[in-house]
């Protein structure tokens, strides 16, 4: 794997500052470790494991993340990956070392730091950075306990364990389509599941009291419980200082009961069909070229938001048969219709949503042409038209998002109007139009790849049968073989 003369002074730099955290770390736990004793020169040979682990540790999550990890939908900077990593494995661990030294090691939170990261993050250094907090609990707790009980207590060691595997587990929880809910619930059953490994160390104990192996139990569940109570009282947190639109957040102004999209549903019905039709397509598309699916769902709820200002110029919301363009001079629709993408923008900008939902409602159409106006201006003059005059003024799609909410968005209302009724018509269609969003350079200002659009291409219409379940006729496309 290459890597340039920038990002490997980067990584330098990022390795330095883990010397720093590792140092850090170290006087904290060397402190732990020497309370009670008469001088750290008696704990001396402990200082240089530690800091060798607690380094190896952190850079094995950043050399994961960085290098190993293919890159996610979910981009940071490394440095707001380092202090989002860094300072949930701090808190997390903070928390745990209370909880194995005046409760029990079976009730240690190791799996918050896992959902948290995973959630902020990704599942992968979820995992890493469960195996890395109950590694910091070993090397902080269990020396202490060691030398304080005059050897290694294997129940500590069992309860570490422990609640290591229920963090990698938890981080599972994470995979797909996951809800506060199904964490929850989740993280209990796993709970659940690790009881039979409490029952092992229980009995493995000289001279077992039942009471006593039901308790190392109920610490397990409980340890799993606080870990989401815990998840669940610094997940905000962090969404509000870093500014992270977690799955949660994005799922959360999907729902149909934000005010927004009421507000959508009341003006302008027809639109708020159009986007929820918009929002099936261009979820699909994004599970196909390996984008967040719930991002593209809240781009493509929110991307005709600015039709509600003027919703009777749009034909979707035209149920009583008049159009008032009939009424209109058309520079004048030509206007009233192009204004909706900066409309809808600002419209989100004052809802304070996410910056790629943003751009997507102000980049959906480009600077495309609309061409029935400007067919209809030519039909009826003599005059030499420019072309220009009958564009949308806006940014081409500038992400991923952007360009496929705009194919998304155009085989939407193509497909409703031609009723194509073989597969064959369906992908003529869908060719045709990201076809010429490519040679009107529509998607030029964005990185999406042919690889990419042909994968668009498969999903919508795979997506289109069900959603349009009465207009395309596959038998009819057999019969003609
Ligand atoms: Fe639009
Ligand atoms: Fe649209």
């Amino acid at each position: 794997m290459s890597i340039n003369k920038k990002e490997f002074g980067a990584n330098c730099a990022y390795f330095a500052a883990l010397l720093v955290v590792a140092g850090i770390i170290t006087v904290f736990g060397v402190a732990i470790v020497a309370q009670g004793f008469e001088g750290l020169e008696k704990l001396g040979y402990i200082i240089a494991p530690i800091a060798l682990l607690v380094f190896v540790a952190l850079a094995t999550v950043h050399i994961y993340s960085v290098w190993i990890i293919k890159p996610s939908y979910k981009k940071f900077s490394k440095l707001r990956e380092f202090l989002i990593i860094n300072s949930i494995i701090v808190l997390d661990s903070m928390l745990s070392f209370f909880i194995f030294k005046y409760f029990s090691p079976f009730a240690v939170p190791i799996a918050a730091a896992s959902l948290i990261v995973s959630m902020l993050i990704s599942q992968r250094i979820g995992i890493v950075t469960g195996v890395f907090t109950a590694c910091i609990i070993s090397i902080v707790a269990l020396p202490t306990e060691s030398v304080l009980a005059g050897g290694l207590n294997v129940m500590q060691v069992g309860g570490i364990f422990v609640s290591m595997l229920s963090a990698v587990a938890a981080t599972f929880l994470m995979h797909k389509g996951f809800t506060r809910l199904k964490v929850t619930v989740g993280t209990i059953i796993i709970g659940l599941a690790m009881m039979p490994l409490g029952l092992l160390f229980g009995f493995l104990q000289p001279d077992p009291e039942p009471l006593e192996v039901f308790r190392l139990c109920i610490y397990i569940l409980l340890g799993n419980l606080i870990a989401v109570a815990f998840e669940t009282l610094l997940l905000p947190l962090y969404e509000y200082i870093f500014r992270i639109w977690t799955d949660y957040k994005l799922a959360e102004i999907c729902s149909l009961n934000q005010p927004l999209l009421r507000e959508l549903k009341t003006k302008a019905p027809g639109t708020f069909a159009h986007c929820l039709t918009v929002s099936t397509l261009a979820e699909n598309c994004a599970i196909a070229i390996g984008l967040n699916p719930f991002m593209a769902r809240a781009c493509a709820m929110y991307h005709d938001v600015g039709k509600m200002n003027n919703p009777q110029f749009f034909s979707e919301n035209q149920t009583d048969g008049y159009n008032p363009h009939d009424d209109l001079i058309i520079d004048v629709s030509v206007k009233m219709i192009t204004e909706h993408p900066a409309e809808g923008a600002q419209i989100l900008k004052e809802h304070r949503m996410p910056d790629t939902v943003i751009r997507a409602a102000l980049e959906h159409h480009g600077d495309s042409t609309l061409m029935f106006f400007y067919l209809k201006a030519k039909g009826i003059t003599e005059k030499n038209l420019n072309m220009d005059g009958y564009r949308y003024s806006n940014p081409r799609p500038s992400t991923k998002y952007s360009a496929i909410i705009m194919i998304c968005d155009m085989c939407e209302a193509t497909i409703r109007a031609k009723k194509p009724q073989t597969k064959e018509e369906l992908e003529g269609i869908v060719y045709n139009i990201i076809q010429g969003r490519i040679l009107d350079g529509q998607l030029s200002d964005c990185d999406i790849s042919m690889k990419d659009l042909a994968k668009i291409k498969t999903s919508v219409c795979e997506a289109i049968p069900s959603i349009f379940h009465d207009r395309i006729d596959y038998d009819k496309a057999k019969e003609r073989r």
